[in-house]
This record gives C-alpha cells, sequence and structure tokens, in this order.
C-alpha cells in the first residue's frame, strides 16, 4: 500500500505545478480563462489526493487515526457544508461585493491556520524541537491575526461596522508590545522543550490570543476606504498562514500554494500602493496615509466654472471623431453601465472610429475591477488597454469619454505638490481635443478630493447615471447618420 503515499505526493506535485501555470496564465486577459482552469483542475487533483491520503492513514494506523468510515463521514460533511455555503454566495454575489466576500474568505484560512497549529501541537508529526515549536507560534500568530483582520475588514466592507479608523492612544506601543510578549512566550515554549505540557497549551492559546486582538487592532485603525489594499494584505498573510500550516503538517503542496498566495499577494499590494502613492511599509504597519491612519482630509472646493453638454451635444461631438478612448471607472461599475458601453463602442467602430479603452490600475475598488466588467460585457481584449501603455495617446485622441471615473483622471495628482493624491500617477485624459465626462453631480470620488479636470475648457460634464446616459447615446447614434 506504499504506492499510494507515492501517488499522492506525485498528484501534489502535479497540482502545485498547475497552480503555477494558473498564475501565470491569470496574468494575461486572453489566458485567464485557461489560468482559471488550470487552478481549478489543480484544486480538484488536491482534494482528491488529500482525501485519499486521510482514508488511507486512517486503514494503514488504525490504532492512532479515527476508524475509517468516520474519516469518510467526516470529510463528506466538510465537502457538502462548504458547497451549501459556497455555492449559493459565489452565484449571487456582486462584482461591487467582491472584496468583502474575499475577506470574509481569508478568515476561514486564518482559522485553519490556528486550529492546525493547536493541533500540531498537541500532535506533532515529523520532527519535533525549536523548529517546530516556531512554525507552531508563527502558524498561530498570523494565522489569528489574519481571521480578526479579516472578519473587521468584512464588517467595514459590508457597512456593519463603522468605517472610521479607530485610533487608540499610543496604538503603535500597543502593537510592538503585543508583538514582543509573543516572542517572549514563543521563547518560553521553546526553552521548556518537548513536554511543556499544560503550561505549553495555555502559551499556545495565549499566543492566538495575541494574534486575535493583533488582527483586530491594526485593521480597525484603517480608514473603511483603504480597506481593499487590506484585504489584499490579508490575502498574502493567508497564503503565509496556510505556508505556516503545510510546514507543520509536513504538507509540500500546502507550503507551494501557501508561498504562491503569499508573495502574489504581497506584489499585488505593493502594486496597488504604488498605484496609490501610498506607502507599502506603512501599510503593512496597519494604518496608512497620515500618522493616526485616517484617510486623507476631504477637499471639495469648487475650483471654476464647468460646462455641461447634453445627450445630443454628446453624439454630435462623437459624429465628429476619429479616434476616442473611453476610461471607466468606480462610476461605470455602480451603473453597471458597462454593457451600454460595450454596443457604444461596437457602434462607433462600425462606422470606423478607432476606440480604444485607457485602465487605470486602481479604477474601480479592486485590482482588475474595469477589465472584469469589460470582459463580461464582451468587449475585445486587444482594444482594452493600461495607464502606462495609453498615455501619450491622448494628445492624438478627438475625444475621451470618462464614464464613472475622477480620482484616476485628475491632473491635480500631477500639478498640485500639495493635492492628497500628488505623485498618483494618472490617465491624462486632459490632453486630448474634447473630453466628456459621465457622472451624476460635481460631488468628488473616492479620495474625497476636487477635480480640476471637471473646470478646464476642453471638458463637458454629461450629468446623469452613465447606464442611463450611455444608453441614450446609442439609442440616438442612428438616428442621427439618418438625419
Ligand atoms: P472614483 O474616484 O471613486 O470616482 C467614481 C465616480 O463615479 C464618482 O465621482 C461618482 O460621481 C461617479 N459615479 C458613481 N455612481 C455613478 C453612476 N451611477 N453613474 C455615473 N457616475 C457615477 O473612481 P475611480 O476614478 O475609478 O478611482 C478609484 C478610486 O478608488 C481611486 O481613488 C483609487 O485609489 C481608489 N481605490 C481603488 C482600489 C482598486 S484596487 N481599484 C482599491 C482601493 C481604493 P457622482 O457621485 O457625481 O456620480
Amino acid at each position: 500500500m506504499e504506492w499510494i503515499a507515492t501517488l499522492v505526493q506525485g498528484l501534489y506535485i502535479v497540482a502545485g505545478v498547475l497552480f503555477i501555470l494558473s498564475l501565470a496564465g491569470l496574468s494575461k486577459q486572453d489566458t485567464a480563462r485557461m489560468g482559471n482552469l488550470a487552478g481549478m483542475v489543480g484544486m480538484a487533483l488536491a482534494l482528491f489526493a488529500t482525501i485519499v491520503y486521510s482514508l488511507y492513514w486512517s486503514y494503514a494506523e488504525p490504532e492512532h487515526r479515527l476508524p475509517v468510515w468516520l474519516t469518510g463521514l467526516l470529510i463528506v460533511g466538510a465537502l457538502a457544508i462548504g458547497v451549501l455555503v459556497g455555492t449559493p454566495i459565489a452565484r449571487k454575489v456582486e462584482m461591487t461585493q467582491m472584496p468583502e466576500l474575499i475577506a470574509a474568505f481569508h478568515s476561514f484560512v486564518g482559522m485553519a491556520a490556528v486550529l492546525v497549529g493547536i493541533n500540531s501541537f498537541l500532535e506533532p508529526e515529523g520532527v519535533g524541537g525549536a523548529v517546530h515549536t516556531v512554525e507552531v507560534a508563527l502558524g498561530v500568530l498570523i494565522g489569528a491575526y489574519t481571521f480578526t483582520g479579516s472578519v473587521v475588514a468584512f464588517l467595514k466592507l459590508s457597512a456593519r461596522m463603522k468605517s472610521a479608523p479607530l485610533v487608540l492612544p499610543g496604538r503603535n506601543w500597543l502593537n510592538l508590545g503585543a508583538f514582543v510578549v509573543f516572542v517572549g512566550l514563543m521563547v518560553w515554549l521553546i526553552v521548556l522543550g518537548e513536554d511543556s505540557g499544560t503550561l505549553g497549551l495555555v502559551l499556545v492559546i495565549a499566543m492566538a490570543l495575541i494574534g486575535f486582538a493583533l488582527g483586530w487592532h491594526m485593521v480597525a485603525a484603517i480608514g473603511g476606504g483603504d480597506m481593499p489594499v487590506v484585504v489584499s494584505m490579508l490575502n498574502s498573510y493567508s497564503g503565509w498562514a496556510a505556508a505556516a500550516a503545510g510546514f507543520m503538517l509536513g504538507n509540500g503542496l500546502l507550503i507551494i500554494t501557501g508561498s504562491l498566495v503569499g508573495s502574489s499577494g504581497a506584489i499585488l499590494s505593493y502594486i496597488m500602493c504604488r498605484a496609490m502613492n501610498r506607502s507599502f511599509i506603512s501599510v503593512i504597519l496597519g494604518g496608512f496615509g497620515s500618522d493616526d491612519g485616517a484617510a486623507p482630509a476631504a477637499s471639495g472646493t469648487p475650483v471654476g466654472e464647468h460646462r455641461e453638454i447634453d445627450v445630443s451635444g454628446a453624439v454630435d461631438v462623437l459624429m465628429g471623431a476619429k479616434r476616442v478612448i473611453i476610461t471607466p471607472g468606480y462610476g461605470m461599475a455602480v451603473a453597471k453601465a458597462q454593457y451600454p458601453v460595450a454596443s457604444l463602442t461596437q457602434q462607433l467602430r462600425a462606422r470606423g472610429v478607432d476606440v480604444r479603452f485607457g485602465v487605470h490600475p486602481v479604477a474601480g475598488r479592486l485590482p482588475g475591477h474595469m477589465n472584469v466588467l469589460l470582459a463580461e460585457a464582451k468587449v475585445p481584449y486587444d482594444i482594452v488597454l493600461e495607464m502606462d501603455e495609453i498615455n501619450d495617446d491622448f494628445a492624438d485622441t478627438d475625444v475621451v469619454l470618462v464614464i464613472g471615473a475622477n480620482d484616476t483622471v485628475n491632473p491635480a495628482a500631477e500639478e498640485d505638490p500639495g493635492s492628497p493624491i500628488a505623485g498618483m500617477p494618472v490617465l491624462e485624459v486632459w490632453h486630448a481635443r474634447q473630453v466628456i465626462v459621465f457622472k451624476r453631480s460635481m460631488a468628488t470620488g473616492y479620495a474625497g478630493v476636487q477635480n480640476p479636470l471637471f473646470f478646464r475648457e476642453n471638458t463637458a460634464m454629461l450629468f446623469g447615471d452613465a447606464k442611463t446616459q450611455v444608453e441614450a447615446i446609442v439609442s440616438a447614434l442612428p438616428a442621427m447618420q439618418e438625419a
């Protein structure tokens, strides 16, 4: 029966390779479907191998394990709960609720790492000693941190908890103090050695409590609006928690998967921070933007007169355009305007207009938000360009349609060193001959800062819900052609 253990290890390696291929595939839109498929097959193999492995050990070592039938029953029960709870949630979740769903799922990974840590302390497998103690301590700490941090992120994102940052006096010292106590407890546990008994268990539970408190406090210190970056950081932590669990269980696949999630989450957080001009280090330390962890101060003072345009005016402008760039933002997601935007694109292209999209790396509220919406509405991938690819082309463009974007097209980021978003790279739409901004009012965007673009001479505001207005343009276009 030895061959079963070898088979399982083989399947784990294949699954690990599939996970790596999955990440590689997901990095480009036209290979993303393949990437997803590779990930799904990898996960199915990993699940299958784990189930076989658990049943095999129950069978091979009946004196140390649960009976085979009970192991099987527990596995089927766990799978059934996962399927029954997960399927309806995944089916009905809105794109805009994705960050909170991801936060909720991360909390499970965190809790699993805590439970694996405690279990591994009580029933150590493989080598014990100081290395194992450090694995348990780190796994429990990171897992507990991820659990409460993700719960707070979920509560803030779903507006079940006040989104204002919690600012306790001397909060950085509190965090540092808690970490020092954790290190002290870990050293104590190492000194106690193999037979630490009940005291050892008490120390492990105390470490978990420190992790729970740290996770709660550090994420509560961050304003609700900045939660998407935090969710990406927690994604990374959940990966490290899984990798720590992998070390404790001697499970190579968990180590590979955890490291992939941990490092890709960290890279993503770094990219997001850079695109938002935030300090990566202060995000990791919980609370950023300013010393008290608050979001940048709102500044909504109007900076001049704005010009308005109506649907037929916008149609006139479009009929005279040869080159059009559409820059979508959070408002397009809220209005679900991607479908009429896709038909507008189709119509304009059918008339020989060169239409392309310029997507800012943090447009919307989660990484890739706009790309997913545009792909969903079947906008061809090859006309959807990243900010860096399209930023030099605005000067040669007749019309830019800014659909529900605000901060990501704000010239103040480049021109006003005192602006809260100064230094954030933006789409330089104002270089185009004519800019039409689709939004409902003169309200500020996510960063709470006024946008001088709206007051430029070559900008016209088309007020109203983005979906309604784009639909109106789409239905007015053929009429204009016939006229
Ligand atoms: P925002 O600056 O958030 O502006 C969105 C605009 O959409 C608002 O000004 C709003 O104006 C308009 N809007 C809302 N509902 C609308 C509707 N139904 N129809 C038409 N317009 C509507 O958007 P952005 O340019 O995409 O920038 C994203 C912001 O989020 C950045 O500051 C970024 O740093 C931040 N952020 C992004 C991420 C990621 S990863 N994407 C993560 C965290 C934070 P009205 O209310 O006047 O309509």
